[in-house]
């Protein structure tokens, strides 16, 4: 018997944090991080997603190293570095007439990134994407052979105290859950004006 929301109260309560308590990611809870990818469909059970963990010291720097500088400020403090990729050669590209291709690779990882951060949410940790890094040197920290993807790298532990983040980092994490109002996502038989207005735009707007 499912409750009437569902999953909804841990996808109401995960947040990227960035605060981390020291303390490692037991090999267990990874595991189960790892089977919550696993898990994701993809369009004809593709699989494409790939999870490159930075165990040993040398590798984490490597990767950390790969973090823009205003990720490497906090995520460095992370007990858990790990990228997705994958080898675009691996997924479905689907071509319709009239539109450039849709590549499917992106949103198998992004499916799975999605699963595994639930999964974290829901054994106590928190799992939080970064885009910002430079791609050649998280491959390159990887040995990931020429063609294969990074598409997030993840920093993961514990939730820590946001007292010991720099003060706009601290702010961050105190700040209420920001997303656009219902008419600006859900479209009901049509696309209406209000979906066309990006979230930055509305930001910008104000309240
Ligand atoms: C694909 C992806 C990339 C992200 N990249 C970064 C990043 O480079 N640095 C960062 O601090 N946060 C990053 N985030 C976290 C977002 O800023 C965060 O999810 C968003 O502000 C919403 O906040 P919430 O996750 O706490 O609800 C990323 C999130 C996603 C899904």
């Amino acid at each position: 018997m499912f409750a009437v929301d569902g999953l909804l109260p841990a996808i109401r309560t995960r947040r990227a944090g960035r605060a981390f308590r020291p303390d490692p990611v037991p090999a267990g809870l990874q595991e189960l991080l790892w089977e919550a990818a696993a898990l994701a469909p993809s369009h004809g059970n593709t699989q494409p997603t790939r999870v490159l963990v930075a165990a040993s010291e040398p590798a984490r720097q490597r990767l950390i190293a790969a973090l823009n500088p205003g990720n490497q400020h906090w995520a460095a403090a992370a007990p858990l570095l790990f990228a997705l990729a994958a080898d675009p050669a691996h997924d479905v590209t689907i071509d319709t007439p009239g539109h450039s291709p849709r590549e499917l690779y992106p949103l198998h990882v992004g499916i799975a990134l999605g699963f595994l951060m639930l999964q974290a949410e829901a054994v106590g940790l928190t799992a939080h994407p970064m885009a910002a890094f430079d791609e050649a040197a998280a491959s390159a920290a990887f040995e990931a052979p020429p063609g294969v993807r990074i598409l997030a790298v993840v920093a993961c532990g514990f939730p820590g105290d946001p007292g010991g983040l720099p003060a706009d980092l601290a702010a961050k994490e105190a700040s209420p859950r920001d997303r656009l109002p219902r008419e600006h996502r859900v479209g009901i038989d049509r696309w209406s004006a209000a979906l066309s207005v990006s979230a930055r735009a509305l930001r910008k707007r104000g309240p």
